[in-house]
């Protein structure tokens, strides 16, 4: 080869922008993420997902989410069913029987751990709000037909439960014309009991609600007393006033942690319980159950019956399409652990929950709420003891956002505890004990900073997380 022909090597192409980011780049990475209108085209389904995956690197992990009772770890082979069950509509039970009969079999599975007396019957709900929206429902349909038999006035219902119920009991309350008869919690005591309910109760009070395991702090309300009280009204007074017990958290962790303390239909007046799968039930969102005492609990006109593609088929539900999924990973969840493994998990969570309260009242700074040995959700609530300092709890959960990125919230409790501010971690699969230990020490830690610094900027505080989490 001569020397002319060596250096006569042909010079590159021009540059071209456009091939180059079909080739190499990705739609999104020169401009802003579609907002506002349809793109007018779309771009491949690489670049899609790496569009998606860059946005939500700015929300939070959700194993660093201590306010949160959801579940956010499941098991692969869980994953899987999930996965693969994501294209079956859970309403159509003509098309895919066998998911309503594995939904039937969780209830049945359910309705036994609640100790029902004999048959019964429930449904899948999207979560608590959805069962506790139908529990509540069936109260006020049961007391309207109690009331007109009786030739009684219907036009003044009202529902009773603490302050320390969740949100959806006063919005079931507003969207379905039920007045709210909401005890407010004390400065010391943060559950409610007989003594509280009984002046609230009347002939127009279509149930009561109590809670097993509370958003605020975990713990129950008095259950036995209440159900106590409403036996002796029913006596004494001819009251007809049931009690729905809303175990959102709690109904997967007292029948395991604390087998011999009655809550559930163990009680003569409890007649329906609501729970969520996707919590303490350790399946990711939304699942939630309904479980009543008795089919005579769910009014017959409550029930729709309806001829969809051929077959006759029943719905008691606020919505109609949904995903299979999750009823699917619930039973996958009951056949993988059993008794022993739901067991076996709760009281790990009960232990290393146990591990970070000692812990955290070593940092000596803070105390816990609520008494010792009290029965409780797997979790640490607690406050800053009553000692002077340059900060409060607002601060000491940002600052932890700030240094590490957990996200434990701080909030103050409902009326008349609103002076109370706390802050509570849950402990669930996803906290560990090694985990829980570097928590503390984080928070140890964060107490010292703020101790030399003094408290957080008004900015600095707003990145804090001041709701219970759910
Ligand atoms: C006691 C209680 N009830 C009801 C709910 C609402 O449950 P869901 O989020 O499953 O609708 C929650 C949620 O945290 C709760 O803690």
């Amino acid at each position: 080869m001569s020397i002319e022909q060596h250096s006569a090597t042909p010079s590159p192409p021009p540059f071209d922008g456009a091939a180059a980011a079909s080739r190499y780049g990705n739609a999104f990475l020169l401009s802003d993420a579609p907002d506002h209108k349809l793109p007018a085209s779309g771009m491949s389904p690489s670049d899609a997902l790496r569009l998606l995956e860059e946005e939500l690197v700015l929300d939070g992990i959700p194993m660093r989410n201590l306010a949160t009772f959801v579940t956010t770890w499941m098991e692969p082979e869980a994953q899987q069913v999930i996965a693969e069950n994501l294209h079956r509509n859970y309403i159509d039970h003509a098309e895919y029987p066998q998911t309503a009969v594995i939904e039937q079999r969780c209830i049945r599975m359910l309705a036994d751990l609640y100790n029902a007396p004999g048959e019964t019957i429930g449904t899948r709900t999207q979560g608590s709000s959805e069962a506790i929206m139908l529990g509540a429902l069936s109260l006020k349909w049961k007391w309207r037909a109690r009331r007109e038999a009786a030739g009684k006035a219907t036009d003044r219902p009202n529902l009773v439960f603490g302050g320390d119920v969740h949100v959806v009991w006063e919005k079931f309350c507003r969207y379905f014309d039920v007045e709210p008869r909401i005890i407010p919690l004390q400065s010391h005591k943060y559950t409610i009991g007989p003594e509280d309910v009984e002046p609230h109760v009347d002939e127009n009070t279509i149930g009561v609600a109590a809670v097993l395991g509370t958003t605020f702090t975990g713990h129950a309300d008095d259950i036995v007393g209440i159900d106590a009280l409403l036996c002796r009204l029913r006596e004494e007074r001819g009251l007809e006033v049931p009690l729905h017990i809303d175990g959102a958290s709690g109904g997967f962790v007292w029948p395991f942690l604390y087998p011999d303390s009655p809550w559930d239909f163990r009680l003569d007046s409890v007649r329906s319980i609501n729970v969520s799968g996707h919590k303490f039930g350790l399946v990711y969102p939304g699942l939630g159950w309904l479980i009543f005492r008795e089919p005579s609990d769910l009014p017959e006109d409550l029930v729709f019956y309806e001829n969809y593609l051929g077959k006759r088929d029943m719905t008691f539900t606020l919505n109609f399409s949904t995903g299979s999924s999750m009823v699917l990973a619930q039973y996958y969840n009951f056949v993988r652990y059993g008794h022993d493994g739901y067991r076996y998990i709760m009281e790990s969570m009960q232990a290393n929950a146990r591990a970070l309260a000692a812990a955290i009242l070593a940092i000596g700074e803070f105390e816990l709420v609520g008494d010792e040995g009290a029965e409780q959700l797997p979790l640490v609530a607690f406050k800053l003891t009553g000692k002077d300092r340059a900060y409060d709890e607002f601060d000491v959960a940002s600052q932890l956002a700030a240094e590490r990125g957990w996200m434990l919230p701080a909030y103050t409790l409902p009326p008349n505890a609103e002076h109370v501010t706390i802050m509570r971690s849950l402990v669930k699969r996803s906290l560990g004990h090694s985990l829980a230990t570097t928590l503390a020490n984080d928070i140890g830690e964060a107490c010292t900073t703020l101790a030399a610094k003094g408290g957080l900027h008004e900015r600095d505080r707003r990145r804090v997380k001041t709701g219970t989490g759910y």
